[in-house]
Parts: structure tokens; sequence; C-alpha cells
């Protein structure tokens, strides 16, 4: 059965003695605990590799924000899934909408991202997600739907048992506009729908899907309560551990 998980998205924050005491801090945490979820953090990539060494990575798994979408050569300024994979990160967040939206990402190039991350061993955290005017005009299923099929459903079934989705409408995401939980679990439940038409229902039960977008302490426990919500990505609130734990801890 799929895996709840809990992971932070630290974007570009932190430099990189902050980020190891951070990593180090939640690590400590939750030394002792059991949580009811996988706890994932991902860290710019100069932070990767200090960061896997510093912590268990098997309490907390660490995660690039990005990987190039070329095996290797020379594209100045990349950094490829297998340099990743050799910091001991073991997930990859791909096309989530900053990078989408400020870095120009398309479907096909993520569609490379995402083949390259899985030939290497990461398992990706594939983030989907409408703007506002596309839910204002009743077009997010449509929107999601076709940005799923893009970039992922080339995937053999195999392939894509191993994809954790996150459901991130942009509007939500740090604006302190979180989607309503019956928001979250409408939209999951049909992503679900969407992967089982396509690959069948056992691989869609097992697809984590996480929910991103303003989500804190204070909603979690709401929006985690939901079938069909497999866990969070989480940005703002990932950068302190007093704010993180309780996310983790709302499951
Ligand atoms: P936020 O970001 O929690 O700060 O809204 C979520 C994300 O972009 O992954």
């Amino acid at each position: 059965m799929r895996k709840n998980i809990v992971a932070g998205n630290w974007k570009m924050n932190k430099n990189l003695q902050e980020g190891i005491a951070l990593a180090k801090e939640l690590n400590e945490a939750l030394k002792g605990k059991t949580v009811k979820c996988d706890v994932v953090i991902g860290t710019p990539y100069i932070h990767l590799a200090g960061v896997a060494d510093s912590i268990d990575t098997s309490r907390v798994g660490v995660a690039a924000q990005n990987c190039a979408d070329k095996e290797l050569g020379a594209y100045t300024g990349e950094v490829s899934a297998a340099m990743i994979a050799s910091t001991g990160a073991k997930y990859v967040i791909l096309g989530h909408s900053e990078r989408r939206a400020y870095y120009h990402e398309t479907a096909e190039t993520l569609k490379e991202k995402v083949t390259l991350a899985l030939a290497n061993g990461l398992t990706p955290i594939f983030c989907i997600g409408e703007v506002l005017e596309e839910r204002e005009s009743e077009k997010h299923f449509e929107v999601v739907k076709s940005q799923i099929a893009a970039s992922l459903f080339d995937l053999a079934s195999e392939d894509f048992g191993k994809i954790v989705l996150a459901y991130e409408p942009v509007w939500a995401i740090g604006t302190g506009k979180t989607a309503t939980a019956a928001q979250a679990q409408e939209m999951h439940a049909f992503i679900r729908s969407t992967l089982a038409e396509k690959y069948g229902q056992v691989v869609a039960d097992n697809t984590s899907i996480l929910y991103g977008g303003s989500a804190n302490a204070s909603n979690a426990k709401e929006l985690f309560s939901n079938p069909d919500v497999d866990g969070g990505l989480i940005g703002g609130a990932s950068l302190a551990v007093d704010k993180f734990m309780p996310i983790i801890e709302a499951f």
C-alpha cells in the first residue's frame, strides 16, 4: 500500500551551514520517535552531500529540487541525476510550478528529467497544479490531467509505480491561501482515477499523492485526514523544525 510522506522544499533558502544545522536538528527531533510517514527534505544542490553525510538518511530522506534534462557533458551550470544520486540523495522534486513558470520547464524537458532520475535510482516527486485563472474557469481537472499525461504517461507501469505526485495549486503556494481539505480531496481523487484509467487500480492505489501549498501545523491534520491525501510538500513551514515537526506528527 502507498506510503504517507511529508517532504520539505527549502527552495532557495539557507546557506550551507544553516542548512546542515537545520537538517541535524530535524534528525535529532525524530530520533527515538515513531512517526507514521516518511520524512524527506528538499535542499539546494550544494547542501545535498553535506546534509546526507550529517544525518541518518533512513530517518530523513534527502531530495534535490531539480536535475538536468541531459545525462552528462557540456552543459555549464547543470547538475545531473547521477551526480545527485552520488551525494546520498534518494529523491528529486521535478516540475515545481516555480521552475515551470520562471525557468520555462516544459512537459518535454520534464519527461527527460523523470527518465534520467529513474535511471539513476532517484524517486521523482513530480509536481502538478493549476493557476488561479484555470481554477476560476473550471479547467483545473483538465490542466492537471494533461500535466500528468504529457510528462509521465509514456512510462511503463513498473516505472510509473516509482513516482510520487505532489498536487500544488499554484494559487496556494506561498500565499497563505490553502486549498480546503475538500478541494484537495476532490483533486486527489480525480488524479487517482486518472492513474487508474491509465495504469489500473493497483498502481493508482499504490501511488502517494502529496498536497502542497501553504500547508502548515494548523491545517495539516485536516488535509491529511482525507483518504486520497497521502502527505504534503511543504515550503515555508519546512524551514524551522518547530513548524515542520507538527506537520510530520499530523499523521
Ligand atoms: P509553501 O510552498 O508551503 O510555502 O506554500 C509549497 C511548495 O511550493 O512546495
